[in-house]
């Protein structure tokens, strides 16, 4: 394995390696700075005295407790321009670190506090349309279900955003299942996938990050997605890994996550590298950056640093993320061949 020779070694080489981000919950790139922003321009009063007190709340003990706080970080958008100030601040951030993102929002999240949707998709499509022109970074929207409501909310979700869907059909070519999962398996949500694959949508859900193997078996069968999100305790059941292994079914990882909301105790324990070993598609993201300390670079950063990731393993998992991105196999290839010329370049005998 190489090495490299120091901290600002490491970074620079996986800030340059040409890769996309494939989950990221914009909700979760809220960061307490623009909370509070919000929340003062909208006049919404927070449970929280500042930034600070909001910041030291974020210590999870599990998927739930993060959730309360992220829905409630949620609180403070109202207007089309916050939806565009909090995706463009993300884009911003990210452009350096990505060749192109695909990013989760849960609409149901702000339409039960009465946001039209039509003002999610205006704020969020604007954004990804200015960091398409000004940084050349392109991206995808994946519209997510949350798992805690019922099919019916989904189905009901499903059919506001409809009528958006030819204004916005070069960013929002997916659909996702986030949210508590426990208690929540994927069998409830069988009938309204099936419609989304009826309309030719790209399928995504999460699964075993904190629920069972049984959740992602289920999710393959039943909701028929292409890509799990987490994924992780797919592990637990061999028959599984190899299904995976065999069909090259993308896991979209997200260390820093896992690690803040306990999915492992230590990054030291995070099975990425095992599994990237054993000839899983694997990927690395950062799920919310805003609240597991660290964006998309950070994450390859921290997995190379706890794992022992060396230039050739941070290659396959860029390499993984270009080939389970929903790009075209045309806009793959080029980015692919981008990612070949980086690592002959950046190679350790050079
Ligand atoms: N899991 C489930 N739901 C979520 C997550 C997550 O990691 N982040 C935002 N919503
Ligand atoms: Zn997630």
């Amino acid at each position: 394995m190489d090495s490299f020779s120091s901290d600002q070694a490491l970074r620079d080489f996986v800030t340059g390696l040409p890769k996309a981000e494939l989950h990221l919950h914009i909700e979760g790139t809220l960061e307490p700075e623009m909370i509070f922003e919000l929340a003062r321009r909208n006049g919404v009063k927070l449970a929280y005295a500042s930034e600070q007190a909001l910041r030291d709340a974020y210590a999870f003990t599990d998927l739930q407790s993060f959730l309360d706080l992220y829905y409630a970080g949620a609180s403070v958008l109202l207007t089309e321009r916050d939806f565009h100030d909090m995706a463009l601040a993300y884009l911003e951030r990210v452009h350096a670190d990505a060749r192109h993102v695909e990013i989760m929002f849960d609409p149901q999240t702000h339409t039960d506090r009465g946001v039209a949707i039509e003002t999610v998709f205006a704020g969020l499509a604007s954004a990804m349309r200015q960091a398409r022109e000004q940084w050349g970074l392109g991206g995808y929207l994946i519209l997510s279900f949350l798992r805690h409501l019922s099919e019916a909310d989904a189905f009901a979700v499903l059919e506001q955003a409809l009528p958006l869907r030819d204004q916005y059909a070069d960013l929002w070519v997916a659909i996702g299942l986030d949210s508590s999962e426990r208690g929540n398996p994927p069998e409830k949500f069988a009938r309204v996938y099936a419609r989304c694959r009826e309309l030719g949508f790209r399928l995504v859900a999460h699964a075993g990050e904190e629920g069972p193997p049984a959740y992602v078996r289920d999710a393959l069968d039943l909701l028929r997605v292409e890509r799990i999100d987490h994924g992780v305790r797919s592990e637990e059941d061999p028959r599984l890994l190899r299904r995976l292994i065999e069909q090259r079914t993308p896991l979209t990882v997200c260390p820093l996550s896992n690690l803040k909301l306990r999915v492992v105790d230590e990054l030291e324990q995070h099975n990425l590298a095992r599994l990237l070993r054993q000839g899983l598609c694997v990927t690395v993201n950062s799920d919310d950056p805003a609240y597991f300390g660290g964006y998309l670079a950070d994450n390859y950063v921290e997995a190379a640093r706890s794992l022992s990731l060396g230039r050739r393993e941070l290659g396959a998992l860029a390499r993984n993320s270009i080939e389970a991105s929903f790009l075209p196999d045309g806009k793959k290839k080029p980015l692919q061949e981008e990612l070949d010329r980086y690592l002959a370049a950046n190679s350790p005998s050079r």
